[in-house]
């Protein structure tokens, strides 16, 4: 495997059974992404992108094929050790946030931490610079209900990255914003990717919002059918 390469799917498939009925959201995949490339995924509803996604993320796991991340075999991790690969390489942005509601914006951020061997004043120093870089500095204390949504998805984004993950994926991530919020998100996943060299695999609707990766992939029915290379 290069050393460019970060993923590597081969053959990937997952099938869902329920009871006698079978389907196959994603068939025989083949995919390269590289270190550092901005992917953008496209393709109707029911296409197999968020399949796609919560596999390359371990959040599923496939029927068959194979799965590469930075070398590692992941597809054939042990649950439990597909957990710990999941908070130690993974961020994940969803299109609603999936904030905890209860918690401050200081507190979502600082969540996925609490898993790590660090004490309070390292992941206070995390969080501050997580919520710093978003430009939600001054809004720490802060609930979600207290925010619009463009800042919800902006804190679930310093909630994504403040573990510094090898990728990124963000399965719709400005899809419930309006339009100037909707540019401020796709700003900073820019500068998340030019700056900072962060992975990124990105499901969109919206081709303009795909336009800014560097190359844009259609899934039909399962199956890579173009890939558009601006
Ligand atoms: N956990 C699941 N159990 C059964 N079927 C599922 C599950 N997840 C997704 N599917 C089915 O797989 C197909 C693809 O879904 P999905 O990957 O969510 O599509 P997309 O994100 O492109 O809209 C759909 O028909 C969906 O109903
Ligand atoms: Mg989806």
């Amino acid at each position: 495997m290069s050393d460019d390469v970060l993923i590597r799917c081969r053959s990937l498939t997952r099938t869902y059974r329920r009871g006698e009925v079978e389907i196959t959201p994603l068939k025989d995949l083949d995919l390269d992404i590289d270190r550092g490339e901005f992917l953008a995924l496209m393709g109707p509803s029911g296409s197999g992108k968020t399949t796609l996604l919560n596999l390359l993320g371990g959040i599923d796991r496939p029927t068959s094929g194979s799965l590469h991340v930075d070398g590692e075999a992941v597809h054939t991790l042990s649950r439990s050790a597909l957990a710990a690969w999941r908070a130690r390489t993974i961020g994940y942005i969803f299109q609603l946030y999936n904030l905890v509601p209860v918690l401050t914006a200081y507190e979502n951020v600082e969540l996925p931490l609490l898993l790590r061997p660090l004490n309070r004043r390292q992941r206070h120093e995390r969080v501050a610079s997580a919520l710093d870089l978003v430009g939600l500095a001054d809004r720490h204390d802060h609930t979600p209900r207290q925010l619009s949504g463009g800042q919800e998805q902006r804190v679930a984004i310093a909630r994504a990255i403040v573990t510094e993950p090898r990728l990124l994926l963000a399965d719709e991530p400005t899809g419930d914003l309006d339009r100037e919020s909707a540019e401020q998100v796709m700003n900073l996943l820019d500068r998340l990717n030019t700056e900072l060299g962060q992975t990124i695999v990105m499901v969109t609707h919206d081709v303009k919002i795909a336009a800014r990766s560097h190359r844009t992939l259609l899934l039909e029915k399962g199956k890579l059918v173009t890939e558009v290379v601006p």
